[in-house]
């Protein structure tokens, strides 16, 4: 049973491919490279190419004799798409709707999808569970919400069976200092906190130090990658079970942290202060948001493992290496 990994060349398909590869799942990557890197595929071949090229997935979903599909390529910036949403438009929505039609024309049906938590816009309540309203705040955001529904609309035509995987903050790098995220392109706080620790970057810019949250910073739920990469896996053996067509799954720990938390504990592994800049709330951030995982572990028997502790230590880790600068 061979694995298609769309996007598998990023930061979380490249982290869930070695994951596949751990477990003996044969695996074979489809990404442009745009914004992956050949280097991070390891133990998988890579055919660099677009989802949206139909006579190459088709074929490679035959001739690779594919039986599921792991969703990730994509394009992720929020700030992007509220600039660009013609580009999240075609590549994430209409994109998906290609590859999966020519996926069916293969008899490939298993679908697992990278979503995200931004489908619930600014949560009413938190902690935040699958039953929340979706309400995006984004297209970035609201191309997820769309896929997702595009995947289940698929599942009453031609029985796509989907699991939709909504990541809450995924940050770290592996354990073991292989791989890990490409800081080049991000914009999220982890890589942002590395930089300016390791005089790679400006100061951290705290967006907001007057929130009513105890120490003024905004609460979100960071996942490790190689929590979220298990949970993959587990949600490709869930595919089809206990007669769901189609699932959402949020994959977070449950345990909200916040900007200063993450910045202190960056300075104590580092052994040095973190550059911070106070700077004005960001338009459109929510003041907390954290995952209930009752779901997951229910329905995929999946918990994360990993905290903060071994996020910023993994990602502070991969960053002063070479490799990860
Ligand atoms: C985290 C916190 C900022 C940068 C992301 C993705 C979203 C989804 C969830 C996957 C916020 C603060 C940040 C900085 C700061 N994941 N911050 N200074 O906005 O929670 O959402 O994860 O799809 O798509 O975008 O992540 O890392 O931008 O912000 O103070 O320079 O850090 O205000 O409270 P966010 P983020």
């Amino acid at each position: 049973m061979t694995v298609l990994v769309t996007g598998g060349a990023g930061y979380i398909g490249s982290h869930t491919v070695r994951a596949l590869r751990e477990a003996d799942r044969e695996v074979v990557v489809l990404d442009t490279l745009e914004l992956g890197r050949p280097d991070a595929v390891l133990g998988a071949e890579l055919v660099v190419g677009d989802i949206r090229d139909a006579a190459l997935v088709e074929r490679l979903c035959t001739d690779r004799a594919v039986a599921a599909i792991i969703h990730f390529a994509a394009y992720k910036s929020v700030g992007e798409s509220m600039e660009h949403p013609g580009k999240y438009w075609h590549n994430n929505v209409d994109g998906t709707a290609t590859l999966v039609e020519a996926a069916l024309r293969a008899g490939v049906r298993d679908v697992v999808f990278s979503s995200s938590c931004s489908v619930y816009g600014t949560p009413q309540v938190v902690p935040v569970g699958e039953s929340a309203t979706v309400q995006p705040e984004s297209v970035y955001a609201e191309s997820k919400a769309t896929v997702e529904r595009v995947l289940r609309w698929y599942g009453v035509t031609d029985g796509v069976r989907s699991v939709s995987l909504r990541y809450f903050n995924a940050a770290g790098a592996s354990r073991d200092g292989v791989i890990g995220e490409d800081w080049t392109f991000s914009i999220n706080l982890v890589p942002l906190v590395m930089k300016a620790v390791l005089g790679a970057g400006p100061p951290i810019k705290v967006f907001g130090t007057d929130y009513p949250k105890p120490d003024g910073t905004c609460i979100r739920d960071y996942i490790h990658v190689e929590d979220l990469a298990d949970a993959h896996i587990k949600a490709l053996d869930a595919l089809g079970t206990g007669g769901e067509q189609t699932m959402a799954v949020n994959l977070g720990t449950g345990v909200g942290s916040s900007v200063r938390e993450v910045i202190d504990a960056t300075a104590a592994v580092a052994g040095r202060p973190v550059p911070v800049e106070e700077a004005p709330r960001r338009a459109g951030d929510p003041v907390s948001t954290f995952a209930d995982p009752t779901h997951a572990e229910q329905v995929l028997g999946w918990r994360a493992h990993l905290g903060l502790p071994e996020i910023v230590e993994t990602a502070y880790r991969w960053h002063a290496s070479a490799a990860g600068r």
